[in-house]
């Protein structure tokens, strides 16, 4: 029952979090975009710097952007900040309920050196603090974009490292999302919504005129327009184990991660009007790049050379390693209600139906089981990839 109510807080909270998620990123490429569509108004209009004329839903739509205000403080205005907050939020107490909670299967690493799990619970809350008192700490620091830009690249992508060598794969690209995703909604709370107020003060008070937004804001506007993509992939890389489980995910991860701020560029360039669709071929190049580099390596099954290993052999190693969960009735006392993704691995014709998954997930990767919860040996994988490379014949 405990973990009947889990799994529906998981569902609830993973509906919110992503409906949340899609508010805040849809609501920063929307004004993203149109910020960078601004045109100067003709004929001029007293204190607008851009223009943009748009349709949609049956109605034509006219922006102006006041960069000192319209001269009063507007009655009515929308500010974008529940976005982040909800999507942080719930983020937060998914990774509570998914990654702490069930620490065990989905936190550890699963190798004979892995942390207990409270230690890797430890080290999770302590990498979010730190990564976004090390990000604020260090833009700070750097004024020079670019290389403010190149050290931030390499600083996440050592983290991204670090993160494959604490937790599982899963929890690995996770838990870079969540790094990237807290600096993303820190610097809406911390930096760019006070900066807000404080202009609001300025328009108030009539001392606008010598207000300056100032570069710290630009600098955070501009890291999360970046973020976005690698976040986002962040999150949807994690249901993948091709890549998560790849020994190479983490360098999967940064390629890719990229590739997504190319793309994020070309989009920057295009709503400008100077679009630039090299760095949209960059984007996909590296992406290319990343299968191969993590393709499954075919091997070529030299008949004779392959000892055969039976259906029997490999029977006592999935009912050992792997039957406790996945059977008709999971017998691993509260952990599931029913076996996941409904794979059954406790007789013949269902493990020689489902041999290519297990291939994926406990030869190729060692995915299953997840954090090695049963302590399946190497010797044991190689058996079953014996099995499976020879047919995975029933008898
Ligand atoms: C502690 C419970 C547990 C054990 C033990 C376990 N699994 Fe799993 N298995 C899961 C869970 C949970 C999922 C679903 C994972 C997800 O949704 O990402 C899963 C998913 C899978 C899948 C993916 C099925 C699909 O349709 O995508 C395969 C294949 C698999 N397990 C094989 C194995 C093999 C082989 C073993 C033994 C070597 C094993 N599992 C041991 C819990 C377990």
């Amino acid at each position: 029952m405990e973990n009947y109510i889990a799994e529906w807080l998981h569902l609830v909270l993973r509906w919110f979090h992503v409906v949340a998620a899609i508010t805040w990123v849809g609501s920063s490429f929307y004004f993203n975009k149109i910020d960078r569509s601004f045109r100067p108004p003709e004929p001029p209009v007293d204190g607008v710097s851009g223009q943009l004329w748009s349709i949609h839903g049956g109605a034509i739509y006219n922006y102006s952007r006041y960069p000192l205000g319209p001269g009063y403080v507007p009655g009515q205005l929308k500010w974008s900040k529940w976005e982040s907050l909800g999507t942080w939020m719930s983020g937060a107490l998914l990774l509570a309920v998914v990654y702490w909670y069930g620490a065990s299967l989905n936190l550890v690493s699963g190798s004979a050196d892995a942390l207990s799990p409270v230690l890797a619970i430890c080290v999770s809350i302590f990498s979010i603090v730190f990564g976004w008192i090390a990000y604020d700490v260090i833009c700070k620091q750097i004024n020079d974009e670019r290389i403010l830009f190149a050290v931030l690249g390499v600083l996440l992508s050592g983290a991204v490292w670090a993160f494959f060598q604490i937790f599982s794969g899963k929890a690995a690209f996770l838990h870079v999302g969540i790094v990237m995703g807290t600096i993303m909604a820190g610097n809406v709370w911390f930096v760019i919504l006070p900066g807000q107020k404080r202009m609001l003060k300025a328009m108030a008070d009539g001392t606008i005129a010598q207000f300056d937004v100032g570069a710290e804001a630009k600098k955070r506007n501009y890291h999360n327009n970046y973020l976005t993509l690698p976040v986002v992939f962040a999150m949807i890389g994690a249901h993948f184990p091709m890549v998560y489980g790849h020994e190479l995910g983490w360098l999967a991860f940064i390629l890719i991660s990229a590739a997504g701020v190319s793309v994020r560029y070309f989009f920057n360039t295009m709503h400008a009007g100077e679009a630039r669709p090299i760095y949209i071929a960059f984007g996909a190049a590296l992406i290319l790049a990343t299968m191969f580099m993590i393709a499954p390596t075919p091997r070529s099954v030299v008949s004779g050379e392959t000892p055969t290993v039976t259906y029997s052999q490999v029977a006592d190693i999935l009912t050992q390693r792997c039957v406790a969960c996945h059977a008709a009735d999971p017998s691993k006392a509260g952990f599931v209600e029913a076996p996941p993704k409904g794979l059954i691995l406790d007789a013949a014709p269902s493990a020689v139906k489902a041999a290519q998954l297990v291939y994926q997930q406990a030869v190729q990767t060692h995915v299953m089981p997840p954090g090695n919860v049963t302590e399946m040996t190497d010797d044991e994988r190689e058996l079953l990839r014996q099995w499976i490379e020879g047919g995975a014949k029933a008898e």
